[in-house]
């Protein structure tokens, strides 16, 4: 059933509780943290702006990294606030704590329109373990219970989930913010039914963290084409050499099943023709998460389905990059997710952006592409055509399992659109 939006209720002068996902990128600069990447906070910007508006009293909680139940300087949301600020061309005030008197003391002074931002709901253990009384906290200062946050929407946590269930039993309502409809919209609705021929694009490391999506995509999908490292595990299946490349060796059975469903549906399940290969030389430099720096030496095409020993395979070779563009440039529907290489690296990176730049083509020629979150939106926008492309999901994880077909505990929480309480 449809759930309710924000754009059914009446919020003047209503205590309205938003959970949005700003849970974004930040480095640290002249011993300050800063926002490198406010795609997240830009996206809920007309959410915010009609509550606004409407003379809501505008609460926001989110998120930030991953504290373990108490508070991280370095994850706290007050650097957002100013983010907000800058963005929303109004003031927004920031509470130290997401719950407790402080809260309430500052809820209580709110006018119509005002717009508070509370700290990280991760600094406190009880959030992640959705813990009744901590949601009933949280709750305290909510009439309206909206959720915007649908990167989040997979985490059954207290303010994804439990806020929602406390608001929802006093008979209050719990809409979804205009991002989460636009995410559901794009990633479920239109994917129901695509215009075909719908091209489905995967990529990224691990073929165990798509299966589920390709099992779910093999029922809709007309063509799949696969790239990233998790090619290797379907070449690893079919019994060609892989060299260095990374691989899930347990996951051969599994890639199997995949390929044996494709041709049973009779869907083309392309796996690259060719690929760029090097040998990794390990340095000692280390990277900004501590691991070493690998360099890599003798960059090529390889032309063999088999991968030289002492060689891993980094991206997709031009042969591969033809054949899937040509098949993107017939599609009328495409669905992407997972870059085609090792992007980050810009001598692995000409496949994946080839792939972006054939998307971005059949879209101004009247696709409807689909680019469904994480490392595909980076590199989209890395390439400048992040503006080409019909829809980009916020959600990286929760785009996955939605795709798969799960219900997002953030979503069942919402009130049904014509329920009796609703309506
Ligand atoms: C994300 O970026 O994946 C979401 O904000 C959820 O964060 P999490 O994976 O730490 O739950
Ligand atoms: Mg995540």
């Amino acid at each position: 059933m449809a759930k309710l939006t924000v754009k059914d209720l009446e919020v003047r002068g209503q205590r309205v509780f938003v959970r949005v996902d700003f849970n974004v990128p930040m480095e640290e600069k002249d011993g300050q943290m800063v926002v490198t990447d406010a795609t997240r906070i830009k996206e809920t910007l007309p959410t915010l702006c009609l509550l606004i508006k409407g003379g809501a009293k505008v609460i926001l909680a989110s998120h930030l990294g991953r504290p373990k139940g108490k508070p991280e300087p370095s994850m706290s949301l007050r650097p957002v606030a100013a983010k907000l600020v800058e963005m929303l061309g109004c003031g927004v005030d920031f509470v130290a704590d997401c719950v407790g008197d402080q809260v309430e003391k500052a809820v209580a002074g709110m006018q119509a329109g005002q717009v508070v931002l509370l700290e990280n709901v991760r600094f406190h253990s009880e959030e992640e373990a959705n813990d009744p009384a901590f949601a009933e906290a949280m709750a305290k200062v909510a009439d309206v219970y909206v959720n915007d946050a649908f990167g989040s929407a997979h985490r059954a946590h207290a303010s994804t989930e439990g806020v929602a269930r406390v608001v929802a039993k006093r008979g209050g309502k719990c809409a979804a913010g205009l991002l989460m409809e636009r995410e559901l919209k794009f990633l479920g609705d239109e994917l129901e039914n695509p215009a075909r021929p719908f091209v489905v694009i995967l990529g990224g490391a691990k073929v165990s963290e798509k299966i589920l999506v390709i099992d779910c995509l093999l029922e809709k999908a007309d063509t799949i084409l696969i790239g990233g490292a998790m090619a290797y595990t379907f070449r690893l299946a079919q019994g060609y050499q892989t060299g260095q490349s990374l691989v899930e060796a347990d996951k051969g059975e599994v890639a199997k099943a995949a390929l044996a469903k494709a041709k049973m549906k009779n869907v083309p399940f392309l796996l690259p023709a060719d690929d760029v290969v090097a040998v990794p030389v390990k340095t000692d430099k280390l990277d900004k998460k501590g691991k070493p720096v690998i360099d890599w030496q003798n960059p090529r095409v390889n032309s063999d389905m088999n991968c030289p020993d002492d060689a891993a395979g980094l991206d997709i070779g031009p042969a591969t990059i033809k054949a899937y563009s040509e098949a993107v440039a017939k599609a009328r529907t495409i669905l992407w997710n997972g870059p085609m290489g090792l992007f980050e690296n810009k001598q692995f990176a000409a496949g994946t952006n080839a792939i972006a730049r054939a998307v971005a083509e059949a879209t101004q020629k009247g696709a409807k592409s689909i680019i469904g979150g994480g490392d595909s939106v980076k590199a989209l926008n890395k390439a400048g055509l992040g503006d080409k492309v019909t829809f980009m999901s916020t959600g990286g994880g929760a785009s996955l399992e939605f795709l798969e077909g799960k219900v997002l505990p953030g979503v069942a929480a919402l009130s049904d659109k014509g329920c009796c309480c609703c309506s």
